[in-house]
């Protein structure tokens, strides 16, 4: 049973300047809740109870974003406003939430390594980056656990990328002998120009590793862009242990970036239950007004 998430918060939010130049980039909203928690929720609904977040410098406030606010709780009781009350008590009880810091930004490999203190010494555990969002209805996470639940493996989520934008990615081989629905990883590559790239698999933001994680990070130098990288680590994994792959389609929005953010902020709000209608008569009548339609 993996219990424990790791959600490495650490970075600057550079892609998403001047907004994420005094807030973190975790808690720009996505129509009305904070992007990491869209991510804490999806990590609950997999059966996850216990969240470490990787913070640094400037990120208290996604700390006090899960944990309880007596006054502002106390003033809502107050003015008998239930239901913001019940909302803002059930942030803090969605999980055990804590929170270890990475002192430098020295790479997303760096970032998982910090959180091995507040794991057992033989915790499975998952890993969801923030800036990977996944739509409510997507069982991938629920996916990857019910792999390791039954082969007791690492495993991560890989989708095609057709065409240069692979190069932002971490790029996984497979073994063309394997089943395709569940591939097992041969090899790894972080971040490859487009010819160099081995495959169209990129491997997005959701992860299950087993603890020998954290022996192959101790292994890993410098990457690339002078990082300790993450996937240099799944590297060293599959060659000592199975290491699984599961593609995946839909579902997932990288809020990282400004243009794929708006998107989700838009399909998230079509489906909000008390906005959704209203939203869609106003985006309908804007873009009409607008000359787009
Ligand atoms: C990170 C990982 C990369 C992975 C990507 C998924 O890159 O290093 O391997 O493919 O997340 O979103 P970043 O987006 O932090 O540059």
């Amino acid at each position: 049973m993996v219990r424990t998430a790791v959600i490495p918060a650490a970075g600057l939010g550079t892609r998403f300047l001047p907004a994420t130049k005094a807030t973190p980039k975790e808690l720009i909203p996505l129509v009305d809740k904070p992007a990491i928690q869209w991510v804490v929720e999806e990590a609950v609904a997999a059966g996850i109870e216990r969240v470490v977040l990787v913070t640094g410098r400037g990120k208290g406030s996604i700390e006090d974003h899960f944990d309880r606010s007596p006054e502002l709780e106390a003033s809502l009781e107050a003015s008998g406003k239930w239901a913001q009350l019940d909302q803002v008590r059930a942030i803090a009880s969605l999980a055990e939430v804590v929170s270890v810091r990475q002192g430098r930004p020295m790479g997303l490999g760096h970032a998982v390594a910090c959180a091995r203190a507040a794991l057992s010494a033989d915790e499975t555990f998952c890993v969801l980056l923030p800036d990977d969002i996944m739509h409510p209805t997507s069982s991938l996470l629920s996916d990857m656990l019910a792999v390791t639940a039954r082969t007791g493996s690492s495993i991560v989520a890989l989708k095609i990328i057709p065409g240069p934008a692979i190069s932002a990615y971490g790029v996984a081989s497979v073994d063309p002998q394997s089943d395709s629905d569940c591939p097992r990883l041969v090899d790894m590559v972080e971040k490859p120009a487009f010819g160099d790239a081995p495959s169209d698999l990129a491997v997005m933001g959701r992860y299950v590793f087993t603890p020998a994680i954290f022996d192959a990070m101790d292994r890993v130098g410098p990457g690339a862009q002078g990082e300790l990288q993450l996937t240099d680590a799944i590297r060293l994994l599959c060659h000592e242990e199975t290491v699984y792959g599961l593609p995946f389609t839909t579902g997932r929005f990288d809020v990282g970036d400004k243009l794929e953010f708006l998107l989700a902020t838009v399909e998230l709000a079509l489906e909000h239950p008390d906005l959704g209608d209203r939203f869609a008569d106003g985006l309908t009548a804007l873009v009409k007004r607008k000359g787009f339609v």
